[in-house]
């Protein structure tokens, strides 16, 4: 019989959806861990946790040598300090996005990797997402032909969630949120080489930063993309996202039930759209910590490593450069 996997998880609000990808996918956990005591007891006595596993500092967890696997979901300002720490004790680290604020702490994070050869896997969930995997399997089989324009946004409502961590400067909404919708086209397109932003400020005075930014970019082989990021948008969430090919187009996103993909006939014009009917699961987790414990078996490479989180961190803090200085920017993707 298969042995489990023994893991832990740090950060008991989002990383709770951790803490169900890996029951679900049979893991034995070994310890949850939070700060806060009221979010270790609700988190323990939701998923039946016994308090002698329910510990409140993660160096408990680097220390004990039976922990494989964990899951870090704290504030991105602490992610390369508890995801360096874990890889060098030994242990295998799912980090949720993005990566890190800085490039330097996405580059102390590849080098823990690398010395430890551990894995570092970066949440970056919207690559299981029913729709965007789809998605990518239309672009890659070349139904709608060469790519030639593709776009996302990164629309949600922050108004109640910045009154903490995520009012920092260095939080800025394109790399805190609009991290998805970057890596997204990176996934989709590949690395954008250039770009130029601007950015806005009318709708949450509370953050230090633009709360909507609108990029254009260039990609390789005439390719362009835009990305549009809004934190305080009056609407509902959205990461609606257009893939514009010589052959056809696709309209998805992360929240509907069926995507439109339009294609040409022989005639060269688009027929009627089809429908592709589609599961919702914008955040899904059971699907992330799967493909986690499948590169920790072997079974599979693990696509978004730290480099694949680090070239996303360079795109988005290119984009805020960007609006803030008024140039173009080259990102430098060499990690
Ligand atoms: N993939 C997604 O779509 C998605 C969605 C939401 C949040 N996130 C990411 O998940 C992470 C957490 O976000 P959140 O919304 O849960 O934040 P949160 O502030 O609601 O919760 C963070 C939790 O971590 C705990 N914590 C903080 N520092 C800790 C430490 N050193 N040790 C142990 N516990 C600690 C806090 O007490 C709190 O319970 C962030 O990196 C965020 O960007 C990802």
């Amino acid at each position: 019989m298969e042995q489990k996997l023994v893991t832990a998880h740090i950060g008991l609000k989002f990383g709770m959806s951790h803490i169900e990808g890996a029951l679900g996918g049979g893991a034995e956990i070994a310890y949850i861990c939070d700060r806060d005591p009221e979010a270790l007891r609700f988190a323990g006595e939701r998923y039946g946790i016994p308090e002698e596993k329910r510990v409140s500092d993660y160096r408990k967890i680097a220390e004990d040598p039976r922990v494989q696997a964990v899951t870090v979901a704290v504030p991105d300002q602490q992610h390369a300090e508890l995801t360096c720490a874990l890889l060098r004790a030994g242990k295998h680290v799912l980090c949720e996005k993005p990566l890190a604020l800085t490039r330097e702490d996405a580059r102390a994070i590849i080098r823990a990797a690398d010395e430890s050869g551990r894995l570092c896997m970066v949440g970056q969930i919207c690559r299981f997402t029913p729709a965007f995997e789809k998605a990518k399997e239309i672009v890659a089989s070349g139904e709608i032909g060469e790519v030639y324009f593709a776009e996302s946004e990164y629309a949600h409502d922050y108004m109640y969630l910045v009154d903490n961590w995520r009012a920092d400067p260095l939080r800025h909404g394109v790399i805190g949120g609009g991290c998805h919708a970057v890596d997204l086209l990176r996934w989709l397109v590949g690395d954008p080489t250039e770009v130029f932003a601007y950015g806005t400020h009318k709708l949450l005075p509370q953050v230090p930063y633009d709360d909507a930014t609108v990029a254009v970019m260039k990609f390789g082989d005439g390719v362009m993309g835009k990305v549009f990021v809004s934190t305080g948008c009056k609407r509902d969430y959205t990461m609606r996202t257009l893939v514009y090919g010589t052959k056809g187009t696709l309209i998805c996103d992360n929240t509907s039930p069926s995507m439109t993909l339009f294609t040409a006939g022989e005639d060269g014009m688009a027929h009627e759209p089809e429908t592709i009917p589609v599961q919702v699961n914008n955040h899904n987790a059971a699907r992330e910590f799967a493909v986690f414990a499948e590169a920790i078996r072997g079974e599979r490479p693990l696509e978004t490593d730290a480099r694949e989180g680090a070239k996303t961190v360079e795109a988005c803090l290119s984009i805020i450069e960007s609006s803030v200085s008024g140039r173009v920017v080259y990102p430098d993707y060499d990690f």
